[in-house]
C-alpha cells in the first residue's frame, strides 16, 4: 500500500482552480486499489491568519464539503480536520529542534512577508515545521502539492533525513507529486484564480449569483458579429477545462466564425459548470445545511487516523529518548 495525503487550509471556500487542479486529481489517485489516500484541512495552519474560531470551523467544513462532493470516498479514504489531532503539535516541537533557523528563514512563505517584520507571528514563521509534522506524523510515501509548496516540502525531507541520520530509520521520508502538465486555470481577469487575486469562481454558489460571477469574465471589445481568437477569450480557456473537447472545439469554431458573442459563450460556460458540477452542487448544499453531519464524518476521520499518528509519535519518542506509553 501507497499512502498519500495533502492539506488544504480553511482560510477559504475552495474555488474551481482548486478543484481542477488539487482536489480533482487527489480524488483520481485515491481510487487506485493500492492507494491509501488522506485529505485533510489544515486549520492549525489558517490559524496564522484567520483568528476568528467561528468563521475558521465554517470553513473547515466548507472545505470538508467540498472534498466529499467532489467524491472522495470518506470511507476508503480519510478525511479529517488537522486540530482534531492536535498531537501533531507535540511531533512540530520534535522536529522544530531538529530544523535549522536559516532553513526556516529562507522560506518564500516567510520571505514574502519579512519587509513587515511586525504582521510575521512566530506561527507563520515556523509553519513548514508544522507541514512537516502533518506528513511526516502520517507516514506519508506521496504528497501531491502545487509548484508554490515545492520548497516545504523539501524541508520536511530534510527534517526526515537528519533525524534518520541521527537515530536509524524513524521516519518515512516523502516525496512531492506534482502534476505532470500542471493545470492551471486563469481566473476571471485572465491571471492565475487565486483567492489572493479576488478573481475566483466558487461553483457552489446559487445559480444567479455564480451567472453573475461569469458575467464579470473579463473580454476585449470585438462587435458581436466580428471574428474572435479563441486563444485569446479567457471564457473559452475556462470552458476548455469543463467540457468535452467536441464541445470546445465547437465553441471555437463558433468564436472565430464571428456572430457569436461573449456574453453567448459566457452562458454556454454557466450551462457546463451547473451540468458538470450539477451532482456535487446537491451534494454541498445539503452537507452544509447539515453541520453536524459533516462534523460526524471529520471526527469519524480523525478517529480513525489517530492510531497512525500516535504510533509515529512513539516511534519518535523512543527515538529520542521520551517516556512511551
Ligand atoms: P490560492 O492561490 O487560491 O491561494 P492555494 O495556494 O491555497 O490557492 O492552492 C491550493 C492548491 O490548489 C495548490 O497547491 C494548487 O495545486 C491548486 N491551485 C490553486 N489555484 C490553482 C489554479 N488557478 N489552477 C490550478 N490549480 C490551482
Ligand atoms: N501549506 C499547504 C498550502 O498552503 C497546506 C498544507 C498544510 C499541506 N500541511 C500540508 C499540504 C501537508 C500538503 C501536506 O497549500
Amino acid at each position: 500500500m501507497q499512502r498519500i495525503l495533502t492539506g488544504i487550509q480553511s482560510t477559504n471556500q475552495p474555488h474551481l482552480g482548486n478543484i481542477l487542479g488539487a482536489i480533482e486529481p487527489m480524488v483520481q489517485l485515491s481510487q487506485a486499489p493500492n492507494m491509501e489516500a488522506f485529505a485533510f484541512i489544515a486549520d492549525l495552519h489558517a490559524l496564522t491568519t484567520v483568528k476568528e474560531g467561528q468563521d475558521r470551523r465554517h470553513k473547515v467544513r466548507q472545505v470538508a464539503a467540498t472534498w466529499i462532493a467532489c467524491g472522495f470516498d470518506v470511507e476508503k479514504n480519510r478525511l479529517y480536520c488537522q486540530s482534531d489531532l492536535p498531537e501533531v503539535t507535540e511531533l512540530t516541537w520534535y522536529l522544530n529542534c531538529f530544523t535549522p533557523f536559516p532553513m526556516l528563514a529562507n522560506a518564500h512563505s516567510f520571505k514574502d512577508k519579512s519587509n513587515r517584520l511586525s504582521d510575521v507571528n512566530a506561527g507563520l514563521f515556523t509553519y513548514p515545521v508544522l507541514m512537516a509534522a502533518d506528513i511526516l506524523g502520517y507516514d506519508a510515501h506521496w504528497v501531491p502539492v502545487g509548484k508554490d509548496q515545492l520548497q516545504h516540502l523539501e524541508m520536511a525531507r530534510d527534517i526526515a533525513h537528519s533525524i534518520n541520520h541521527r537515530y536509524g530509520d524513524v521516519l518515512v521520508v516523502p516525496q512531492a507529486k506534482v502534476a505532470e502538465e500542471t493545470m492551471l486555470i486563469p481566473g476571471t481577469d485572465g491571471q492565475k484564480m487565486s483567492k489572493s487575486y479576488g478573481n475566483f469562481i466558487d461553483i457552489f454558489l446559487p445559480e444567479k449569483e455564480l451567472k453573475k460571477v461569469l458575467m464579470g469574465i473579463l473580454t476585449d471589445s470585438t462587435p458581436l458579429e466580428e471574428p474572435k481568437d479563441a486563444d485569446a477569450c479567457i471564457v473559452y480557456q475556462l470552458f476548455k477545462c469543463i467540457g468535452s473537447p467536441e464541445q470546445a472545439l465547437e465553441m471555437r469554431n463558433k468564436l472565430q466564425a464571428g456572430g457569436y458573442g461573449y456574453g453567448h459563450a459566457k452562458s454556454e460556460l454557466l450551462g457546463a459548470l451547473l451540468q458538470r458540477f450539477d451532482k456535487a452542487r446537491g451534494i454541498y448544499a445539503d452537507l452544509m445545511s447539515n453541520p453536524d453531519e459533516l462534523e460526524r464524518i471529520l471526527a469519524k476521520g480523525a478517529e480513525r487516523t489517530r492510531p497512525i499518528l500516535h504510533e509515529t509519535l512513539q516511534r519518535v519518542r523512543n527515538a529520542l529518548g521520551f517516556s512511551v506509553s
